[in-house]
């Protein structure tokens, strides 16, 4: 499959059957096992004398195998949602499930079993390695983490190649480099080859592409879904592109002001919105077919 920009902006309706989606548009996921759920989830910052509720009661139930995606404008909460699902960041208020029960991630070994089933890839991959750590082990640290510590160095060198390549990395090329030695799109590949060694039963995926081009774009979203096809993992993917949800996504939770506005499954919920907000983002999606009304500007 490939997404590429345009149909990436492109109007739902005029481009539907021409995209191969990764799963089964059909396939209802309430049937599946509970992943990750939450009720009530809030969370406010208090800063000086500002207060924001960036997150504010929200109730969702994400299931195993799932895409999920999360849209909405720039300060709708989305990140502070991501942070408090893998638990960088505790909710001021409400309750976050981990298959089906209360999460418990109080000390610090439950929080690394936590991390063992919820891996997260970032806006701003920079931000995500650590600089004084060569290449080779930040993927070495994936293979010890996932249960592979014991196997020989070959082995372990044929995982790290064949995770590298599933990226159209080269890991001969990079072994020996420091993640600040590689370019914005490099490190987004190297974040998806740690998924692909670590395996988690949910990805979080925070804007995942961001930094890169186009092209590149289309291929790590195809990465991601084939990680996905391949493995049954959750998916979370974090957006303010309501085209891009509706082409990858089983279901989508549109988000406003801290609150989820209207979710349901990606056709109902972007075929036939009901929220304003909703409408509106699709209104301002772009569309290829009709002539730009320039006179406003
Ligand atoms: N650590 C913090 N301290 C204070 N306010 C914060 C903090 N983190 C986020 N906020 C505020 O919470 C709101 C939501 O921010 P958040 O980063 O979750 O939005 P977002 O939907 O991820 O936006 P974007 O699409 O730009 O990444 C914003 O008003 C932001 O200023
Ligand atoms: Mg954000």
């Amino acid at each position: 499959m490939k997404i590429d920009e345009n149909t990436a902006v492109a109007q739902p309706q005029d481009t539907r059957e021409s995209v191969t989606f990764g799963g089964d548009r059909n396939k209802d996921f309430s049937q599946e096992p509970l992943c990750l759920s939450g009720r009530g989830v809030t969370r406010v910052f208090h800063t000086g004398k500002t207060t924001t509720v960036a997150v504010d009661h929200v109730d969702f139930d994400f299931h195993k195998g799932e895409l999920i995606s999360i849209v909405g404008e720039s300060g709708s909460g989305k990140t502070t949602l991501s942070k408090m699902l893998l638990g960088l960041l505790e909710p001021s208020e409400g309750e976050i499930f981990f298959k089906g029960e209360p999460r418990d991630i109080s000390t610090s070994a439950k929080k690394k079993e936590y991390w063992r089933g919820i891996q997260a890839i970032f806006q701003d991959p920079f931000s995500s390695y650590n600089v004084f750590h060569k290449i080779d082990s930040v993927l070495l640290d994936c293979i010890n983490m996932s249960g592979g510590r014991n196997l020989s160095k070959d082995q372990k060198t044929a995982m790290m190649t064949e995770a590298c390549s599933f990226v159209n990395l080269k890991f001969a090329e990079l072994t020996n480099k420091y993640p600040f030695e590689l370019s914005g799109g490099q490190m987004q590949r190297l974040m998806i080859a740690r998924i692909f060694l670590l395996k988690p039963e949910i990805l979080l995926a925070d804007e995942p592409t961001s930094m890169i081009d186009a092209c590149s774009r289309a291929t790590i979203l195809d990465m991601l879904l084939n990680l996905r096809n391949e493995t049954d993992m959750t998916i979370i993917f974090i957006t303010h592109d309501i085209g891009l949800a509706y082409y990858i996504s089983d279901s989508v939770y549109i988000m406003e002001h801290g609150k989820f506005v209207e979710s349901g499954k990606a056709d109902q919920v972007i075929l036939y919105p009901q929220a304003a907000y909703t409408k509106r983002l699709i209104s301002d999606v772009p569309k290829i077919h009709e002539p730009w009304d320039l006179s406003t500007v």
